[in-house]
């Protein structure tokens, strides 16, 4: 169905949430791949506003580096302009927003401007001792973005990238112990609630995401393929 301005208004639109290394992003790239949607991930774009030095990412920088959240009206705004693409028209996962209240009343209100809403919230269930160890370990590929782990997700050929063959690995700068913790505690404190925000609306999935990736991805494909349906 499509209203006066030809956007879909049946467009599939997904929340994962999760604490930092419950695997977001692996499983968002996944889905992306297999439902033809886009995976919106604010700390990437956050990241690219860091990069290029933008108004909003000088302010984000420090921010980041400490592991606190950016403030909801920086983030809000970068969303607001990324989803206005045409490209976000057929549907989005949104990996690493909402993460306050504020963000998911703002995200509500964006969709419902042009007749849409969230299909489902899923929920990435982690044990926080772990993720430090996988934050730690984590690495990505500089060309396409494809997310590696040093034990977990090793690239069939070492040191190049199995999606486009480059061969410059990144770290992040906020992927340290004391800043894994600290971004730890503003999940529980801050997005956490917005489990109990999804479930009251009737969109709350719950995945156990200490599995391994590839049985995560299948449990998540099922919940994905009804949610589109
Ligand atoms: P962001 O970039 O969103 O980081 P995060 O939420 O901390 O999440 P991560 O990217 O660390 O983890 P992930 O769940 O994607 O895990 P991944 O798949 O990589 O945010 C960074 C910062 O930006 C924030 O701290 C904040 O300052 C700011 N920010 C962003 N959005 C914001 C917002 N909306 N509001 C305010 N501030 C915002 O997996 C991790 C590793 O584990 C990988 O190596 C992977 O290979 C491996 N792995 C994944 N799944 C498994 C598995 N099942 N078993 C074993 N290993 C696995």
């Amino acid at each position: 169905m499509m209203d006066g301005s030809d956007t879909p208004r049946n467009a599939a639109n997904l929340v994962l949430l999760g604490p930092p290394g419950a695997g977001k992003g692996t499983q968002a790239r996944m889905l992306e791949e297999q439902f033809g949607l886009v995976q919106l991930s604010t700390g990437d774009l956050l990241r690219a506003a860091v990069a290029a030095g933008t108004e909003a990412g000088r302010a984000a920088k420090a921010v980041m580096e400490a592991g606190d959240l950016v403030s909801d009206e920086i983030v809000i705004a970068i969303l607001r302009d990324r989803l206005a693409e045409p490209d976000c028209a057929k549907g989005v996962i949104l990996d690493g927003f909402p993460r306050t209240t504020v963000q998911a009343e703002a995200l509500d209100g964006l969709l419902a401007e042009i007749g849409q809403g969230i299909r489902a919230a899923i929920s990435l269930e982690v044990d926080d001792a772990a993720m430090v160890t996988r934050i730690s370990g984590r690495y990505t590929c500089g060309g396409c973005g494809e997310g590696y782990h040093d034990t977990f997700k090793v690239p069939s050929k070492p040191g190049a990238c199995d999606k486009c063959g480059g061969t410059e690995m990144k770290r992040r700068a906020d992927d340290n112990a004391e800043t894994v913790e600290q971004r730890l505690r503003a999940y529980h404190a801050q997005t956490a609630p917005l489990i109990s925000y999804y479930e009251s609306r009737g969109v709350l999935a719950r995945v156990d995401a200490m599995a391994e990736i590839e049985a995560v991805a299948r449990e998540l494909n099922a919940i994905v393929a009804k949610a589109v349906a």
